[in-house]
């Protein structure tokens, strides 16, 4: 079988040592050559990259591991680019989220004021990893899961639309492995599921077993009761702020009895509420920085001071084989069926062809193959037209360079109360984002 090379872009992120390990797990299904990792801060990612080779070593001596802020080096002759950066790193999530907060404004990395600001940044960050893949290896596919991923699927949408560019999301295979759990399945592949929405912004309308026996009465029955939680319980294992995510669902599924909500709707249904439980000093991103960002940095670390990755507590993340299934999907034709963000045109018939949607399709060789979802309803239509706006907006706003625009995009967030209040905000996160974003007239 042909070994194939990656690039994973965004090498020093926290998500690359459980990339890595679950890509060790399936090195049967999909084999290996050359991993390489890119980044553009040489000194985070080495730490990362020492330690996957001493694991890489032990674990499986025939996998390559090169790392490289060149983007020659990192991008020719590779298959897939699995890309997952942050542009300005966690010290600008906490501003996306502490700035929005501190106008009385939810204070989310992908949602509202911060998710607009997180996309500013990203847009160029992930079309330059574009441009290098298409110089150094015109045949690759890369796989995004760059956040925010709607704002930078729209982007590649209008500013790349030849790329072979797969923008992808990992919330709807954490919740449908959450529902399986509920309804006592081992995963969520004995499902099968019809969903659509936007990223971050969505709704299963069916559940299915594999036999093709509905689901949904009991799914929506649990949902109603208890959210994505177990029984009410707090889901082992998950952050408190994961966990309180997990419960809210139930009041953001209230909208709608018929389906089950993505989690990330609660900041557009519920900003009030969720203003009010946010501490203004101490946000998500203070959490992943104490937390994830500490463990893994420590545990790599750990793993080369001592040499071996023998008693290394670094996990792998099989949450993260869809991404396998989605490589195998364009290298072997599999036509498995996904959840992508893909243009509309046409999957739900009364919306914006040129919306880019999350839908259910079915990937090969050639990309994805959308499936027809229909007509959707009013509430949810409505919802998605002010959503798609913003999105559009601050693409807009990113390529002319517009403050109006960007002033529009974020008055057009469900999340802002005011045009004076986005104007604020937008100022501030100027101010902030300078070594960022292009100069705004
Ligand atoms: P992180 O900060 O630990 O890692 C990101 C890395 O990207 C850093 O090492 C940084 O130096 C690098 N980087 C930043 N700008 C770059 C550029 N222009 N070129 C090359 N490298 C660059 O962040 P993390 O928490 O591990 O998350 C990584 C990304 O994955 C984020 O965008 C996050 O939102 C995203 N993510 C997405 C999903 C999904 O469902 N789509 C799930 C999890 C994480
Ligand atoms: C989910 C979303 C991702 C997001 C992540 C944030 O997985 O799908 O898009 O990046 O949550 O998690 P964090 O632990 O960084 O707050
Ligand atoms: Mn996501």
């Amino acid at each position: 079988m042909k070994k194939f090379n990656i690039t994973i872009a965004g090498g020093g992120s926290t998500f690359t040592p459980g990339i890595i390990l679950m890509l060790m797990d399936y090195l049967d299904e999909f084999p290996i050559d050359t991993i390489k990792l890119y980044d553009n801060d040489g000194d985070r990612q080495k730490t990362v990259a020492d330690a996957c080779e001493i694991l890489l070593k032990e674990r499986a001596p025939e996998v390559n591991l090169l790392a490289s802020t060149n983007p020659e080096e990192a991008f020719t002759n590779v298959d897939f680019v699995m890309a997952h950066i942050r542009v300005g790193k966690y010290a600008m999530r906490e501003q996306d989220e502490k700035i929005p907060l501190k106008h009385g404004v939810v204070g989310q990395e992908t949602c509202g004021p911060g998710g607009i600001a997180y996309g500013m940044r990203s847009i160029p960050g992930v079309l330059e990893l574009v441009d290098y893949m298409e110089t150094y290896s015109p045949d690759a596919w890369m796989l995004n899961y760059s956040n925010p991923a709607a704002i930078v699927a729209e982007a590649t949408r209008k500013l790349r639309p030849n790329s072979k560019i797969l923008n992808i999301c990992d919330m709807p295979i954490g919740i449908e492995e959450l529902i399986a759990k509920s309804l006592g399945l081992s995963s969520r592949k004995e499902m099968e599921v019809n969903y659509y929405g936007l990223n971050h912004f969505g709704w299963w309308t069916d559940i299915r077993d594999k036999a093709g026996n509905s689901l949904m009465p009991q799914v929506t029955e649990h949902v109603s009761k208890y959210g994505y939680t177990m029984g009410g319980q707090d889901i082992p294992g998950e952050e408190a702020s994961w966990n309180s995510t997990f419960k809210k669902a139930k009041d953001v599924q209230a909208l709608d009895a018929e389906t089950v909500p993505n989690t990330y709707l609660k900041y557009y249904f519920y900003p009030d509420a969720e203003v009010a439980h946010s501490d203004k000093n101490h946000t998500r991103a203070n959490e992943v920085m104490e937390g994830r960002e500490k463990f893994i940095f420590g545990e790599c670390q750990a793993i080369i001071d001592r040499g071996t990755a023998k008693d290394s507590k670094l996990e792998t993340d099989d949450h993260a084989s869809y991404i396998v299934d989605l490589a195998k999907a364009i290298a072997f034709n599999t036509k498995e069926r996904m959840l992508m963000i893909v243009e509309n045109n046409g999957a739900i018939v009364n919306f914006d062809p040129t919306a880019m949607v999350e839908v259910p399709c079915l990937v090969g060789s050639n990309g994805p193959e959308k499936t027809v979802v229909g007509e959707i309803p009013r509430f949810q239509k409505s919802l998605m037209e002010q959503q798609v706006g913003v999105e559009k907006l601050v693409v807009e706003g990113f390529e002319e360079g517009s403050y109006q625009k960007l002033w529009q995009a974020l008055t057009l967030s469900k999340t802002v109360p005011s045009a004076r209040v986005a104007k604020d905000i937008l100022d501030d996160l100027i101010e902030a984002n300078r070594a960022f974003w292009p100069e705004l007239k």
